[in-house]
């Protein structure tokens, strides 16, 4: 697969043709998305929940989001790939997050950020662009802010969260952001704004309507546990699968039954003999 730009991105959204993105936080993940064919890749910081233990997506550091974005980008080379800045990584003041996002680019080899907010983020995510930086938005329920929205629930359902959503996407791409996912917004909301904008949007939780969708590679694979929002789709009970081979594993070092001959190395008896024991 040829690699994929921003330009490719916009002229599926043109051509009525949809976009998968599919996160990913290891070199192995990434090569298989890759494999199957997604045109972009997004680590995100859901890392702290599905691969480090965290309850939430807040306590994930900068250096811990390079770390994957490093193993990512060693492991897929034709998809978008896109590094999420972590939670106050952007948001204390403009120069810091232009470093922070140049950390993505420069040293783990992404094509471009994704960062949360709308209205309130626009000046910074402007500021990345300006220095030459892909941004993706991120607007609707915002993981890192759950708390000031009273926590995980679908935004935009009122007038004025509609209003909010509206005014938040043109935000963004007035700011240049090359991209925006909608997570948890009411499907006709996300339409609306999926027509009304020229950049590419990318919904999770957000409906049809979207010019793309993204899910969790976690969730898609059925790997996090029995945590399953209304808008996941699990195509495959991987916890499951990968526990019960591992469980073969076990019982069979228990019953001596592996490793079996083939698995093992010889070595000529004669010497053996000589041992002196
Ligand atoms: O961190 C993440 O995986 C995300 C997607 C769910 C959009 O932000
Ligand atoms: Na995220």
């Amino acid at each position: 697969m040829r690699k994929v730009t921003i330009p490719h991105l916009m002229e599926m959204k043109a051509s009525g043709r949809p976009i998968s993105m599919i996160t990913a936080y290891s070199s192995w993940q990434a090569a298989m998305v890759q494999e199957a064919g997604a045109e972009v890749i997004l680590v995100g910081d859901s890392l702290g929940m599905v691969e480090k233990g965290f309850a939430s997506t807040v306590p994930v550091t900068m250096d811990t989001m390079i770390d994957a974005c490093a193993a990512v980008s060693r492991g897929a080379s034709s998809p978008f790939l896109v590094g999420d800045m972590p939670f106050m990584s952007y948001e204390v003041d403009r120069a810091q997050a232009v470093a922070n996002a140049g950390r993505f680019i420069k040293e783990a080899g992404m094509d471009g950020v994704k960062l949360e907010g709308g209205v309130e983020r626009a000046d910074t995510v402007k500021a990345i662009v300006d220095a030459g930086i892909a941004v993706v938005g991120h607007i609707g329920l915002t993981p890192q802010s759950a708390t000031l929205l009273g926590g995980f629930r679908v935004q935009g359902k009122d007038l004025a969260g509609a209003e909010k959503l509206l005014a938040d996407g043109r935000a963004l791409q007035d700011a240049g952001a090359c991209s925006i996912v909608l997570e948890c917004v009411p499907a006709p909301l996300a339409e609306i704004l999926t027509e009304e904008l020229s950049i590419p949007t990318v919904g999770i939780g957000a409906g049809k309507g979207c010019d793309g969708q993204v899910l969790v590679f976690h969730d898609i694979l059925g790997l996090y546990g029995d945590f399953r929002p209304k808008f996941v789709k699990r195509y495959l009970d991987g916890g499951k699968v990968l526990t019960e081979a591992l469980a073969s594993y076990v019982s069979d070092v228990r019953e001596r039954s592996f490793p079996e001959e083939g698995h093992s190395f010889d070595m000529d008896p004669s010497v053996i003999k000589e041992l002196d024991r």
